[in-house]
């Protein structure tokens, strides 16, 4: 509460439409959602529950240095890599904090949790796979060359990143789970325009000329991710936008809020994926899967 404030005071001297904004989410707070359930606060994510290594041991060595270049291509993908990126997108755009937030889509762990079979390709993949299929899908990119010194850099930081989790479950990893409530789009966009187009742009298209603080990327249009990342799906969006939008009061956005936003984000055009529709050859493509998949279409029972 004291943040959004201080934000609206920032805000005051910025122009009429951003401080409408932001006072809508100061009032939505300070009146409990005038009867909506949906405006309850809920907590941050917690920055503590993952176990990862301090950037101050870090020294000067080959192997550090390799790391903390992998840290800078996540953090600046695109400049780093125009060649391989499509879209206005970084890593951390969707892996907060580095890959090391709480429930934003962290990467902590990844590399102790990989080669494993994945249900998407129905293939036993590596994390070099996984690094890729973001680029392809979720940048809207091409792959890294195998071997490249700048995959092995990712890989590097991803390794020191993972070194203090072991494998297996840990609380924090992935988006968390929020009530999967049918989503009202009507409602999402009428959401969005109150919540989030001060920072994403009024058609989605990104902030980075609206001269706001912390700019977001594009949501839709043909400069956000394609529809094959796993940015699209329902779950995933919703509890994202929960736990850690708007990036600068998170916390306001409730369950219901969530889902139709993320519905809304969701129905918008975006960038394709062609060959969308052979992922989950096994049948198991889970029911918020934005598009139909073959195998699914054959008759096998989803496992999600
Ligand atoms: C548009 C959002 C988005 C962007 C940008 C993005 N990712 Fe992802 N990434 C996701 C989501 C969502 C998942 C998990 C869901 C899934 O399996 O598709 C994921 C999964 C992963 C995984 C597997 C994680 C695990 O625990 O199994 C790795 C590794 C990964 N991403 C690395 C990267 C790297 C490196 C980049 C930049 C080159 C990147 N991602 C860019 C959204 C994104
Ligand atoms: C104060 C500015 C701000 C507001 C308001 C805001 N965001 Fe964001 N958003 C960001 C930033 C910045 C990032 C990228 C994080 C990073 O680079 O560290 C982001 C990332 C995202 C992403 C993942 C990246 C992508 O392109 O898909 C989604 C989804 C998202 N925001 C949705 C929302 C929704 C929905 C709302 C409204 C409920 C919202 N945001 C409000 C700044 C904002």
């Amino acid at each position: 509460m004291r943040q959004a404030v201080g934000q609206a005071r920032k805000a005051r001297g910025r122009g009429a439409a951003r401080i409408g904004v932001v006072a809508a989410i100061v009032l939505v707070a300070a009146c409990g959602g005038a009867g909506e359930k949906a405006a309850t606060p809920v907590a941050a994510a917690p920055d503590t529950i993952l176990p990862v290594p301090a950037e101050s041991l870090l020294t000067q060595d080959s192997t550090s240095r390799s790391i903390l270049r992998g840290m800078a291509l996540l953090v600046a993908t695109k400049d780093s890599l125009p060649r391989h990126v499509g879209n206005e997108l970084h890593c951390t755009s969707c892996h907060l904090n580095k890959g090391r937030k709480p429930f934003g889509n962290p990467l902590v762990g990844v590399t102790n949790r990989y080669p494993s079979l994945w249900a998407r390709t129905g293939t036993t993949v590596t994390v070099e796979d996984r690094i890729n299929d973001c680029f392809r899908r979720s940048l809207h990119g091409t792959p890294l060359p195998a071997g490249s010194a700048e995959l092995r850099d990712m890989v590097a930081y991803l390794t020191w990143l993972s070194k203090d989790l072991p494998s297996g479950q840990h609380k924090g990893l992935g988006v968390d789970s929020i009530p999967l409530i049918s989503p009202d789009t009507i409602r999402g966009k009428t959401q969005f325009a109150m919540y989030c187009s001060r920072c994403h742009g009024a058609e989605g298209q990104g902030g980075k000329n609206l001269g706001v603080q912390h700019p977001g990327p594009p949501l839709w249009g043909p400069h956000s991710w394609t529809i094959g990342s796993g940015m699209g799906r329902q779950r995933i969006v919703s509890a994202f936008v929960h736990h850690h939008m708007p990036f600068d009061a998170p916390g306001f956005v409730a369950d219901s809020i969530a889902n139709d936003v993320a519905g809304f984000i969701i129905s918008r055009p975006r960038p394709d994926f062609p060959g969308k529709e052979l992922d989950w050859p096994n049948g198991d493509a889970p029911d918020d899967v934005p598009y139909a998949t073959k195998a699914k279409s054959k008759g096998a029972a989803p496992r999600q």
